[in-house]
């Protein structure tokens, strides 16, 4: 049994956690930075990587406070080393080198997307490789087949936006608020999903990929249109957006076999309209569907901290020259996808 401290700074959330190979959460802690960045309707990197260094030194001191642990007892340290905003990413990546250096403890320079790809099998002991994953994030959106830890292959990826990018840059056109996803998923219930005939892209196509840019133009158009409320835009943008991951994820299942189950992570699986989707089209592949608990979707550290100890168990700890990485895609072999502004 090993026990990771995990740090988390790669966008605007600071976290820091103490998760052991044996799926225990001794402690976790997630400062968000909502309130500094909303004046702006979106994250200012400057601002979230000040933050990260004001904060992050105190969740370090209180887990370690809260779990009763030394770091002398801590067997690594893992923190996100990208992708993600350069600055944000820096602070957690040298923070965790400080605490490596002091404490003579391994470093794990870990791939923010792992921490996503890994962290369904914190809480769901029976999820076993390999399985096929929609990671759907503010920053990425992909279909994964993950056949175990270092072991991913990409499927699918966007063309233009994230799929959580896209309500996010809907919710400001709708004046919905910051952050977009839940703000669109609120305004969603009290809207008619089939009010308005939004596009949905690539849809049916024979390419793999997700396209999310023509959805928040079309956005855009109704709200200047004026015929109807922000609430069945969003309804239906948000009937659009869940159509599209169930298009490209059937299409994904049909041409697979072997997976265990159908698996979705990051920040937009927290979408009650995306699992219940995706619940269905698992039963319908005759397949386990298998989301993480809320919390664990959108960026915490509790996932780094646990994908940290699964590398740590298989010996896969990085030096202290680990480098920072603005992008750094999950499968270095994958080919880019078609289309400008492409997502690794
Ligand atoms: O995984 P995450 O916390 O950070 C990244 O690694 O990007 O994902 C954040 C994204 C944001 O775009 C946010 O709007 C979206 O996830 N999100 C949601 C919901 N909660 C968060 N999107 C749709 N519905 C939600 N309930
Ligand atoms: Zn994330």
């Amino acid at each position: 049994m090993s026990l990771i401290l995990g740090i988390e700074s790669s966008c605007d959330e600071t976290a820091a956690a103490l998760v052991t190979s044996d799926r225990r959460i001794l402690a976790h802690r997630l400062a968000g930075q909502e309130d500094e960045h909303r004046p702006f309707g979106g994250v200012v990197p400057e601002i979230a990587a000040r933050a990260h260094v004001e904060i992050l030194p105190k969740l370090v001191e209180d887990v370690l406070a809260e779990a009763d642990v030394s770091l002398d007892e801590v067997d690594a340290i893992a923190a996100t080393a990208g992708p993600g905003l350069i600055g944000g990413v820096m602070v957690g990546l040298v923070t965790a080198k400080g605490l490596a250096l002091a404490s003579g403890k391994p470093l794990i320079a870990l791939n923010h997307l792992e921490g996503h790809a890994l962290s369904p099998m914190l809480t769901q002991p029976d999820l076993a490789f390999p399985f096929l994953l929609l990671l759907v994030s503010g920053g990425h959106c992909q279909l994964l087949f993950v056949e175990g830890v270092d072991q991913y292959r990409r499927l699918a990826t966007t063309i233009d936006d994230a799929a959580g990018e896209a309500f996010d840059k809907s919710a400001k056109l709708l004046g919905l608020g910051f952050p977009g996803g839940p703000a669109i998923e609120r305004a969603a219930k009290d809207g008619n999903a089939h009010a308005i005939a939004l596009p949905r892209p690539l849809v049916g196509s024979a390419e793999p990929h997700f396209s999310f840019a023509g959805l928040k133009s079309a956005v855009l158009r109704a709200r200047d249109a004026a015929t109807h409320s922000a609430e069945d835009i969003a309804a239906s943008f948000q009937q659009a957006v869940v159509d599209c991951l169930l298009d490209r994820t059937e299409r994904a299942l049909r041409g697979f076999e072997g997976a265990t189950a159908l698996v979705v992570a990051g920040g937009v699986a927290a979408n009650q309209a995306v699992r219940s989707a995706l619940t269905e089209l698992a039963s319908a592949h005759g397949l386990p569907f298998v989301a993480p608990p809320l919390w664990l979707c959108t960026d915490n550290a509790a996932m780094i901290a646990w994908a940290g100890a699964l590398r740590f168990e298989q010996g896969l700890v990085d030096g202290l020259d680990a480098p920072a990485r603005a992008r750094w895609p999950l499968d270095l072999s994958a080919e880019k996808a078609r289309g400008a502004g492409v997502k690794a």
